[in-house]
């Protein structure tokens, strides 16, 4: 552990910590726990691990390949990202999904329902209207009142 490194970051008004040791790096948004990936994943998919690819969403998460790439096109260890099926085999992989979408909160997390926090409830938003205009309450379409039902149900307000 001699090259661990604290860095604190306010990056969007998100408080970030990366933790650098041995080049690895390890990243944690605050408010994105354990509990809000599993609500996350519930919302989307009630957390079905085995979905595979539907109708261009891939994974527990439901992530799209559009999503993957602003993300920064996160991948398998040891896999390329020009790859085909590289987007695929991580987003259908909890472990990495769950990095891709740490990624994707590091670009856009922020307090999208306006209630002065940054926490899971943003993130659901996201993760449902997207990271450019997550602001629109989920509740105004049926696919969005079903997304928020399910994750409502895993993480009440
Ligand atoms: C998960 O999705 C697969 C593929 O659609 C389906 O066959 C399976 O029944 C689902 N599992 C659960 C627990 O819903």
């Amino acid at each position: 552990m001699k090259n661990l490194r604290l860095i604190l970051l306010s990056v969007l008004g998100l408080s970030t910590i990366i933790i650098v040791c041995n080049g690895q790096e390890i990243t944690n948004l605050v408010n994105l726990d354990h509990h809000c990936f599993r609500c996350l994943c519930h919302a989307a998919t009630k957390c079905n691990l085995t979905i595979g690819c539907v109708a261009g969403y891939c994974g527990p998460f439901k992530i799209s390949r559009v999503y993957w790439k602003d993300a920064g096109e996160v991948i398998l260890p040891d896999d390329e990202k020009e790859r085909a099926g590289a987007y695929e085999d991580c987003a259908i992989s909890f472990v990495c999904a769950k990095r891709i979408v740490t990624n994707y909160f590091i670009k856009y997390g922020r307090d999208c329902n306006g209630d002065g926090v940054t926490n899971c409830h943003d993130y659901s938003m996201i993760n449902f209207n997207g990271g450019y205009q997550c602001s629109p309450p989920l509740n105004r379409n049926e696919p969005g009142k079903a997304w928020l039902e399910r994750y409502s149900a895993c993480n009440p307000h």
